[in-house]
């Protein structure tokens, strides 16, 4: 599998098992939600363009760099809201487009029903945050949304994977990186990734 990045980090291991944990209580699981959201992001964003630009120290002058991109962060509602607060947290000046998607509980097909992206596109890369690829349904529908807006640098973002999801997203879409904690191993027969950690926005929200 190419273009994908699975955390090696032993803090996002650590930070995910007790995410997995059925035990975790909703305020712990947004807390680990969001941290391991920047860590996967930190990760993410490791080739993103700087441009130079000088700094006064209050010794001398030297150079340094800014970096040059506009970035955009679009979490897919509800689930991906969850990650912003943590990635905002690097990158403070981020835009933030939200999309609305939910999964058809007997289709399993995405049913998008807000966006409100504005026609020209205002960033140069978006990060697309939703701690799930089950099936990739709704991760392909959020490629397509921001590609078609104009946008080709695109990353995915996730806290777990399925083979499964991986193999839809890499058909439709081979030139968006995912970075993930963690890569399943199956989907069961009603689509939730299996070990997994159930659904992520109910535990987020406390909706289940
Ligand atoms: C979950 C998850 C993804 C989607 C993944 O959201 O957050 O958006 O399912 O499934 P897929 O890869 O099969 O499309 P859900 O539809 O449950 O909505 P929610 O975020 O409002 O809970
Ligand atoms: N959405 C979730 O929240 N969890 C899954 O396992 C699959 C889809």
């Amino acid at each position: 599998m190419t273009n994908i990045y699975p955390s090696q980090h032993p803090l996002v291991a650590h930070k995910l098992t007790r995410l997995r944990d059925k035990n975790t209580q909703p305020k712990k699981f947004r807390e680990l939600v969001r941290e391991i959201s920047a860590l996967l992001v930190y990760e993410a964003t490791a080739d993103l363009l700087v441009i130079p630009r000088d700094v006064e120290t209050p010794l001398t002058s030297t150079g340094g760099w800014e970096l040059k991109e506009k970035i955009g962060l679009v979490p897919i509602l509800r689930a991906g809201l969850g990650m912003v607060e943590g990635v905002w947290g690097l990158m403070p000046s981020a835009e933030v487009w939200h999309i609305g998607l939910y999964r058809d509980e007997e289709t399993l097909k995405p049913v998008e029903y807000y966006n409100k992206l504005p026609i020209e596109p205002t960033v140069s890369v978006c990060l697309i945050l939703d701690p799930m690829l089950a099936t990739g349904g709704s991760a392909v529908a959020t490629v397509d949304v921001v590609k078609r807006w104009g946008v080709s640098r695109i990353k995915f973002v996730a806290m777990i994977a399925s083979p499964e999801g991986i193999a839809v997203m890499q058909k439709a879409h081979p030139d968006v990186p995912i970075h993930l904690a963690a890569i399943d191993d199956h989907l069961n027969e009603i689509g939730y990734i299996v070990p997994g950690l159930g659904d992520a926005g109910d535990r987020q929200f406390g909706t289940a």
